[in-house]
Order: structure tokens, then sequence, then C-alpha cells
């Protein structure tokens, strides 16, 4: 009877055993909770950088692990975006990925992720250095160097044969528009575009108008209409910090007569499908590649390290790269 008692017990443990074994791969699938907060959804570059995040975490997917991405439009109103961070992490989200709406609440946001221990990846508007050196190895930057940007830029215009110096007196007269000077972009671009300018070209310039143009393709129109209005002939390049403003621009351009390439010159940046439609077609000039693809996918790789509790560098940059009527069909 002993005997048959004990094989029974044996039996029972097999079966409990087998059926332990059975239940463990569906409790073994992790779900990683990641919360996305971007400045505004209403910006174009910004519009195609999140979309690849998205597409790039579902293709991380597996049998193992589920990324569950929740991302939210901070609407340009950093209260607001706030409320969201705090809402990822009273959820205890995972990992976050901040596209900043104020650089300098970066250290209120490092701290509050600090105390939840959340690791966080800032993209698109990099906060202070000092700030970087806060929560060491959570948190990270994950970005492109603008100053590159410009020199870029300054390039495109330097390299034309008449160094876009028109008239042939060795000043390039021009009108800048400027982006939102939340991103340090805005401000890169606008000194380091005019001054590698001035050094490949040789040339002086005269800056006839600048105006702030909050990235916005709507507010390049109207700038570089007005401008167009008031300075006629006299502008030969319109340096724009952003390719949805070149965009405006190039409109108002031809709404007032004038042709890029013939009797003025026009660069950007981002690299946006239309712009390069426009470079190819020689209706601008050039423009300059902002890779988000590589952007988002060094993003995502972070926040994967990070939630698999790797040490993150605390920069990530990424290459710009000059877009041409001669290289733009590689970047369509
Ligand atoms: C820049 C980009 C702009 C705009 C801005 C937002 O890098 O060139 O088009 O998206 O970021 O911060």
């Amino acid at each position: 009877m002993k005997k048959i008692l004990s094989l029974f017990a044996c039996l029972m443990m097999v079966v409990g055993l087998t059926a332990c074994t059975n239940a463990e791969p569906a409790d073994e699938k992790k779900t990683v909770n990641v919360g996305v907060s971007i400045y505004k959804f209403d910006d174009n570059f910004m519009t195609l950088y999140r979309q690849e995040i998205e597409k790039y975490f579902k293709s991380l997917n597996t049998d193992e692990v589920t990324y569950n991405v929740t991302v939210q439009d901070g609407k340009n109103d950093m209260a607001e975006q706030t409320n969201q961070i705090d809402n990822f992490i009273a959820q205890d989200y995972d990992v976050l990925i901040i596209n900043l709406v104020q650089s300098t609440s970066a250290a209120t946001i490092i701290d509050k992720c600090e105390a939840a221990e959340t690791p966080c990846i800032f993209i698109n508007r990099e906060p202070s250095e000092e700030d970087m050196k806060k929560y060491e190895g959570m948190i990270s930057y994950v970005g492109a160097d603008a100053r590159q940007s410009g020199k870029m830029q300054g390039e495109l215009v330097a390299e034309l044969d008449n160094k876009g110096d028109l008239s042939g007196d060795g000043i390039l007269q021009y009108v800048m528009v400027v982006g939102d000077p939340e991103n340090v972009d805005a401000k890169y671009r606008t000194q380091y575009s005019i001054e590698q300018y001035q050094e490949v070209s040789g040339n002086k310039v005269e800056k006839l108008d600048e105006q702030r143009g909050d990235w916005d393709q709507a507010k390049g129109q109207e700038i570089v209409a007005n401008a167009l209005t008031q300075y006629g002939d006299k502008i030969e390049a319109v340096f724009c910090n952003n390719d949805a403003m070149a965009l405006g621009a190039a409109q108002a351009i031809t709404a007032a007569g004038r042709t890029v390439g013939k009797d003025i010159y026009l660069v950007g940046v981002d690299a946006l499908a239309e712009a390069v439609d426009l470079v190819s077609t020689d209706m601008m000039t050039g423009t300059v590649l902002n890779d988000h693809i590589t952007q988002a996918h060094k993003a995502v790789d972070a926040a994967v390290s990070a939630v698999n509790g790797e040490k993150l560098s605390a920069y990530y940059w990424v290459d710009y790269v000059k877009v041409t009527p001669k290289n733009a069909s590689q970047f369509k």
C-alpha cells in the first residue's frame, strides 16, 4: 500500500511539474511600457520622427516581449507635457522618450525620473551639458549637431559657381528665417550657416532681414513674402533653419515672380520629401538631411538597453548630409 501511495505521490509531482513548465512560457511574455512625449504633433519633421519610433518599436516585438508604446502630444505647452510625464511615472512606465517643449525644463524632468528610477531618453531638443550630468547612465540625449547642418547650408550657397553673389559685388545679401529658439538648432544654424559661407566663399555678407518663423511653413511664407516686398531684387539668398519654412519661402518666391537658381537662392534643413522634390527640380538650391530614421532607431535602441538594465551613454550623435540637385534622387 505504501508503495502504491508513494507511486501516486510521485505521479502527482510529475503532473504538477509538467503543469508548471507548461504554464511558464505564457507567464514569461514581458510587456514593456514606453511613454513618448513630443513637443507638439503639428511639426512636419517631428511627425516623421515619432512615426518612425512607433514603427521601429513594432518591429522589435517578439514572442517574449511586447513594447506597448504610448505617444502623447505636448501641444507646445510645458505644463501639459510635465503632466503627461507625471502620469507615465505614476503608471510605472518602464522607460520614457522625451522631446522637450522647453529645453530648460530638463533638470526638473530628470529629477522626477531619478526619484522614480525611470530611465529617460531625450530627443531633438538638447538639455544643457550640466543637466546631462545628472542621473548618470540612466539618461541619454539622441540628436544631431546643428553646427554641422548650419555649416552645410553655408557651403550649399558658397559652392555655387557664382557663390550666390548674383550682383557680383562680393557681398551676399541675405534673409534669415529662424526656427523656435527653444531648440538650439535654431541658434546654431543661424550662426554657422553665415560663418561658413564667409569662410568658404571669401565673400562678405549683408543681413537684410532676420525673423523668427517657429519651424512653421505658413510663417516662413509670410516672412519671406514681406522681405521680398521690402527688399525686392536686393535679396540674393534665403536661409531657412528648416524645410517647412523653406517650403513656405519657395511659395513666396514663386508668388513674387522670382526663380530659384536664376535670380535668388534658397536653402533649408531636414530633407522633407517635398523639399527634396524641389531640390531635384531646381526649385530649391539645397537642403540638409536631418536623419530622423537613424535618430529614431538610436533613441529606441537606447530605451531598450536601459530597460534591459544596461548603462546608457550620455550622448548618441547622428550625422547630417548635404542634399544638392546632383544627389537628391538618393534621398527620395
Ligand atoms: C529641428 C528640425 C525642425 C523642427 C525642430 C523641432 O531639428 O530641423 O524642423 O522639427 O527640430 O524642435
